[in-house]
């Protein structure tokens, strides 16, 4: 089926965002190399990203998922988090790097960063493809960040609206016509 009713407009090409994994996954390499790091991705908006990020840092590492609450087929968040998902592994000792597809409000991942902090690990970064810094609600640390984007909703390269566009390769605005 074709996705019809909305306009796409690219924002940020696939040549741009192979750039931005990789500068992101040159810096990862650098700080974790040696240290096993346990790559947590959020479900499902990071798995694109996730998947082009562990091939470019290309180093030992593990990759685990957790799937929380999302914004349903709506564009605004509830603000209530919960756990769908968990982790399959301990994570004392562990350096633990969360992986999601964009910082909105900051609550999803102040959330899920406070979680996993209670489990005992060396550490807990994240890193996130993009962020919308004036949609802030909680104060969040973006330890690695690909990109600042507008206010704007967007689609593709794993991001979805009520799971359409997931997969489109370039990061779009949508537009309701
Ligand atoms: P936060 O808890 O408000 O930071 O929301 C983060 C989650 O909202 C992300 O994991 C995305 O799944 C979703 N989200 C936020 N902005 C967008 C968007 O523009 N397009 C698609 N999903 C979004
Ligand atoms: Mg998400």
């Amino acid at each position: 089926m074709v996705d019809t009713g909305s306009e796409l407009k690219v924002l940020i090409s696939r040549r741009r965002i192979a750039a931005v994994v990789k500068r992101l996954a040159e810096e990862i390499r650098g700080d974790y190399t040696g240290l096993n790091p346990l790559v947590v991705g959020i479900l499902k908006g990071s798995f694109v990203f996730l998947a082009d990020l562990v091939r470019a840092v290309n180093m030992p590492l593990q990759v685990d998922f957790v799937k929380l609450t999302s914004y349903g087929d709506s564009t605004q968040s509830s603000g209530r988090i919960t756990v769908l998902l968990d982790l399959n592994c301990q994570l004392a000792g562990r350096h633990v790097l969360v992986v999601e597809d964009i910082v909105d409000s900051g609550l999803t991942t102040a959330f899920l960063c406070d979680y996993l902090r209670q489990k005992g690990p060396a550490s807990v970064k994240l890193c996130a493809f993009t962020s919308k810094p004036s949609r802030r609600k909680v104060d969040i640390r973006i330890d690695y960040l690909g990109l600042e984007v507008p206010d704007k909703f967007l689609v593709g390269y794993g991001l979805d609206c009520a799971e359409r566009y997931r997969y489109l390769p370039d990061l779009c605005e949508l537009k309701e016509k």
